[in-house]
């Protein structure tokens, strides 16, 4: 898998997925919705110990999104519960797997005992070096991003820091939740939607994206083997003509 492909690319620095078919997945055993978020959980372990093996720099999973508060309180709170027993339950393997954790979205929004156990598992993390940051998006929104970005950047102009000439692609970037993190290389979608819902919608302006049929709890190592192997048949131009990017 580490070898250059005849396109050229190999393993992805950055993968992001939109793990999406919980719901579906458990609906189709006629079980609670939850009991699919219980199992897509699983994923995330699996699928982030393929990415760390795999030798992936960064991978981001979108977890929640802004839009997402609009489900029924049931299904919400049951979300919290479930990434808080999950943070406990792997925090030491985290470590132990030299993963930093890391979030972006509004960390602020989300219940007082969640957002303590988040950024104490994230500074647990934090404490020795790694090889893989793994960032959750929680109650995150792109265009919401990119609003509070704006809003930063209209104050550093109000204040005469800067002036409207200084604000280029970087400086945008530099005021998102992601500063510091590499845009994504592969935007990943599970369950057959073929849309991206809010996410990462600056970063993600190159990236190469990936639809599956599989619904979230059922992608495994080999789904995410499947989509490394999609990536490096991939030619990437970036604006650049086939013969140029071929020299
Ligand atoms: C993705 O699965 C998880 C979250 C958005 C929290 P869904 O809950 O959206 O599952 P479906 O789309 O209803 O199957
Ligand atoms: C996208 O899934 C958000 C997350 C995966 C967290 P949704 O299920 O919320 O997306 P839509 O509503 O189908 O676009
Ligand atoms: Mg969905």
């Amino acid at each position: 898998m580490t070898a250059k492909s005849s396109a050229g690319n190999t393993i992805p620095r950055h993968v992001a997925i939109i793990m999406d078919g919980n719901g579906r997945w458990a609906k189709k055993r006629m079980w609670n919705r939850l009991r699919g978020h219980r199992e897509g959980a699983e994923s995330v372990d699996v699928v982030t110990e393929a990415a760390r093996t795999a030798g992936v720099e960064y991978l981001t999973l979108y977890a929640f999104s802004t839009e997402n508060w609009s489900r029924p309180a049931d299904e919400v709170n049951g979300l919290w519960a479930l990434l808080e027993e999950f943070l406990e339950k792997k925090r030491e393997k985290l470590v132990r797997n030299r993963i930093r954790l890391h979030f972006i979205g509004h960390l602020e929004h989300l219940p007082a005992g969640v957002r303590k156990k988040a950024l104490e598992v994230k500074r647990a993390t934090e404490e020795h070096g790694w090889d893989m940051t793994l960032t959750l998006a929680l109650s995150y929104g792109a265009r919401d991003e990119i609003t509070c970005a704006a809003r930063e950047i209209a104050r550093m102009v109000e204040r005469g820091e800067i002036t409207a000439n200084d604000i280029s692609e970087s400086a945008i970037s530099a005021h998102l939740f992601t500063a510091g993190i590499p845009d994504p290389d592969l935007v990943i979608r599970t369950s057959g939607e073929l849309r991206v819902s809010n996410f990462l919608l600056w970063q993600s302006a190159y990236a190469e994206y990936y639809f599956t049929e599989t619904l979230w709890p059922d992608f495994r190592e080999k789904e995410f083997l499947d989509a490394l192997r999609a990536y490096a048949g991939r030619h990437r131009r970036f604006g650049r003509t086939g013969d140029q990017v071929k020299e």
